[in-house]
């Protein structure tokens, strides 16, 4: 009872505030701003944190300043078709929500929040094996095309369940995520402290203390939990770091032969995320992937490692015409995701991009951030003189 009303009051106050705030946010800058000062410093810094020394985070976006599009003009550009189709699925975007972990650490709202916005906006969103509402509830109530985000566990029983879980829930393509084999030197959550869920010390409570609104949304609202893996784990001990989880979960013996068995055993639309080089593309292809994710995992993984968009032409060039190929991270901007499909992207894909404005006002702040994204790239599409996404090719991008 009393738990209701304060949740009723909570939520007519800070609604009002979150509108306002959300609606001045014009970009992700503005999103991740209002995401800083609205989280715990543990989780901002998990979300918006990469590797060692963050300089493959930092070139994932600084990669796109470094060419220039060039724009035809008279080309007739009142209607704008953004529609794509990527591995078999009509979006009516050429961007989608990349899965990410744990989403309702980041915003009570969580995974909920996040496919209502994908779904609203026609395009794909992701789960991943860490998320925190079941596949069941997503795929009962959302009509998108759904990607599921496996990780390969030592627990062949856990792998084979998630499997089942997807099929159950009509997920439409699987993502085998190949470059977490073990987890990255992610130093913000070593000084921060950051485990799933957060563990309770003077610091943690501390933040809480002084980010009130997440705290009471925290705690009021359901206990955090790992659906999709809870059976196979003990949830009474599961306060884990990262690389724990990893190193003791994760399957370090996964080969092409596993990925190749699991296309097998899933059937459908199969997809490898975190493929970097021409010979890894080629043998998705072998294996009978539809599609390929290019990233490094939001320079959260190996630093040093290149920007998807500096190494997209090779792979295009190598593999554009046998499988789909996706650019993901780094992307701020439409101008971002345009120039990506004039080098050859089937599509593009983002994890920041959208995580910031979930922590910021949950499933408005996500659909707000994905309209900034969409009127950018129609406004930017007319700017080019192109109607369709096929109209963008090598002839409209020059590096400098
Ligand atoms: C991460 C994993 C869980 O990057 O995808 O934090």
């Amino acid at each position: 009872m009393f738990k209701s009303f304060l949740l009723s009051v909570l939520e007519i106050l800070s609604l009002k505030n979150i509108f306002n705030k959300i609606n001045d946010c014009h970009n992700t800058e503005d999103f991740r701003k209002l995401a800083k000062s609205k989280l715990p410093a543990p989780i901002f810094h998990y979300i918006d944190g990469g590797a060692d020394d963050e300089i493959t985070l930092r070139r994932n976006t600084e990669a796109y300043e470094q060419c220039d599009l060039i724009p035809n003009v008279l080309a007739g550009v009142e209607n704008i078709d953004l529609s794509t189709t990527v591995m078999g699925q009509k979006i009516d975007m050429p961007l989608f929500c990349s899965p990410t972990a744990v989403q309702r650490l980041f915003h009570h709202e969580g995974e909920r929040a996040v496919s209502k916005a994908a779904e609203k906006f026609g395009t794909m969103f992701g789960i991943s094996s860490l998320g925190t509402v079941g596949l069941a509830e997503i795929g009962s109530t959302i009509n998108t095309p759904k990607m599921f985000q496996l990780y390969y566990h030592k627990d062949r029983g856990l792998t084979e369940s998630m499997l089942e879980q997807c099929h159950e829930a009509n997920f439409d393509v699987l993502a085998l995520t190949v470059d977490t084999i073990v987890t990255g030197n992610r130093e913000r959550d070593l000084r921060t402290g950051f485990t799933m869920p957060l563990r309770l010390s003077l610091s943690s409570l501390m933040s809480f203390a002084i980010h009130p609104t997440w705290a009471i949304n925290y705690f009021t609202h359901k206990k955090f939990d790992l659906p999709i893996l809870k059976d196979h784990i003990n949830e009474a001990n599961f306060v884990v770091n990262l690389g724990e989880y990893f190193t003791s979960m994760l399957d370090q013996s996964m080969n092409w032969n596993d990925a190749e068995e699991l296309r097998k055993k899933w059937g459908k639309e199969f997809c490898l995320k975190g493929i970097m080089s021409v010979e890894d593309a080629k043998r998705a292809v072998d294996i009978g992937a539809t599609g390929i994710i290019v990233s490094n995992h939001g320079g959260r993984q190996l630093d040093g490692s290149r920007a998807p968009f500096d190494q997209l032409s090779e792979i295009v060039d190598a593999v554009g015409d046998k499988i789909d190929v996706i650019c993901e991270g780094g992307i701020t901007r439409g101008t971002h995701v345009l120039k990506a499909l004039s080098l050859g992207a089937k599509a593009c894909s983002g994890g920041k991009m959208y995580l910031y404005a979930l922590a910021a006002g949950g499933q408005r702040g996500v659909e707000k951030a994905l309209s900034n994204l969409q009127s950018e790239m129609i406004r930017d599409m007319k700017l080019m003189g192109c109607t369709k996404v096929s109209d963008l090719s090598r002839n409209n991008i020059r590096f400098r």
